[in-house]
């Protein structure tokens, strides 16, 4: 049986016979209770509930030649299914491949009234510099992690100090943060310069992701159009996506579908990713796409590179028992390999969206999918939603109204 095609508990049951997620775990999920109420008041200030999203996994990710199945958080019927059909296709055709670097997060300390001279004298007291900032984290470099660069420049009439972290496998905003605020006072007295403030960045430069996948024409192919014909259409419409700032971002949010609901899955900071993704393509002026693809010896290579700003311990990541979970379900050990997974997820993503676009269109896939959350509004509710939702299937009549009306028709029997 299909995994779309079982219920819950089948499901479930899956993940555990296939060991991705243990006994305890899977009685945890079918608690349904994800969230405590203590925990949720220590994550935010004046919390009244909890706002529920639906929890599914993508299957079949081969990235460098390990299996992944993949927990993903989003409300848009369409993207897991997106995630996975895709993933099958690389998959056939070898994988994804993915390199990953240095986990490096930059903080910044901007110092007023700057002057050249007072640059010289901080690129003298450099080593005095990064001492104390290595000395504002012990525990970070007994674990391995390390302050790997101070840099300052004049930056219109401020001064910036940029200091580099190794954070591991921490996506370090808490950690980047008090080592700057513990430095901070300290240059600033040496110059005289007034501290206008301390902060992380989010620009994720030192955090990018490279993703490539080739892709056989064989598993393009549709029942009316040839893989090879599929492929050249993707990568006319990625060219376009070139030109046009209006397609290029559209092109991305069908990226950032899969790497937003993996993020959520994992309690990571999306705004940051959010951030980094969007300023990264920006570099020279021209917003564009952060994939490509193009046709290389009988096959459509994608390629993705993009920073992914993410950690797999601390702060909510450790609180929320349903990131703990979307951890272990994907055995990922490091903040590398979380990364290589994302942004698998977000070519994955991409490769469908483009895949429908060139051929069916996007609303056929869209609205099948679409169905069962119009048969909820109309008001249907166990086996009705998925009775609902086969007729609307058949008669491609998608509308609320439509399936008001033949929920009342089963109801009047
Ligand atoms: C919809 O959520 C995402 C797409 O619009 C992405 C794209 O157009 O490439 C289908």
């Amino acid at each position: 049986m299909k995994i779309y095609e079982m219920n819950n508990d089948e499901r479930l049951d899956y993940l555990l016979k296939n060991k991705y997620l243990n006994a305890e775990q899977v009685e945890f999920l079918k608690s349904q209770q994800p969230l405590s109420q203590d925990i949720a008041n220590s994550l935010s200030e004046n919390q009244i509930g909890i706002f529920a999203l639906p929890y599914g996994f993508a299957t079949d990710f081969l990235i460098n030649g390990q299996d992944f199945v993949v927990p993903m958080v989003i409300e848009e019927p369409s993207v897991i299914a997106a995630a996975s059909n895709a993933a099958k296709r690389i998959k056939a055709s070898g994988g994804f491949t993915v390199e990953t670097a240095q986990h490096i997060m930059y903080g910044q300390i901007v110092l007023e009234n700057g002057t050249a001279d007072k640059i010289d004298i901080l690129n003298k007291a450099k080593e005095d510099i990064l001492k104390l900032a290595r000395a504002a984290h012990p525990s970070l470099i007994k674990r391995g992690g390390d302050v790997v660069s101070a840099r300052f420049e004049l930056v219109d009439d401020c001064i910036e100090v940029k200091i580099g972290v190794d954070t591991l496998d921490a996506m370090g905003a808490n950690m980047v943060n008090s080592i700057l605020e513990q430095v901070a006072p300290y240059v600033s007295e040496m110059i005289g310069s007034t501290i206008l403030c301390s902060i992380l960045s989010n620009s994720g430069v030192s955090q990018v992701v490279k993703v490539s996948a080739a892709v056989d024409f064989e598993q393009l192919k549709t029942k009316t159009m040839s893989g090879q014909k599929v492929a050249e259409r993707i990568v006319k419409l990625t060219e376009f996506s070139k030109f046009s700032k209006m397609r290029a971002i559209t092109h991305n949010k069908g990226i950032m579908n899969g790497v937003d609901a993996v993020l959520l899955a994992t309690g990571n900071d999306f705004r940051a990713e959010e951030a980094a993704a969007h300023s990264y393509f920006i570099e020279n002026g021209n917003y564009a796409p952060f994939s490509d693809w193009k046709i290389v010896d009988g096959k459509l290579i994608g390629t993705l590179e993009m920073p992914i700003e993410v950690g797999t311990v601390g702060g909510a990541i450790r609180t929320m028992p349903m990131a703990q979970l979307s951890l272990a379900m994907m055995k990922v050990k490091s903040s590398q390999e979380l990364q290589a997974v994302i942004g698998s997820v977000g070519l994955a993503n991409n490769l469908s969206a483009l895949r429908a676009l060139v051929t069916t269109g996007i609303q056929a896939g869209h609205m099948s999918l679409q169905s069962k959350s119009l048969a909820v509004s109309a008001g249907a509710t166990g086996d009705e939603i998925n009775k609902i939702s086969k007729i609307m299937n058949q008669s491609k009549k998608y509308t609320l109204a439509e399936a008001k009306r033949l929920l009342e028709n089963l109801r009047n029997g």
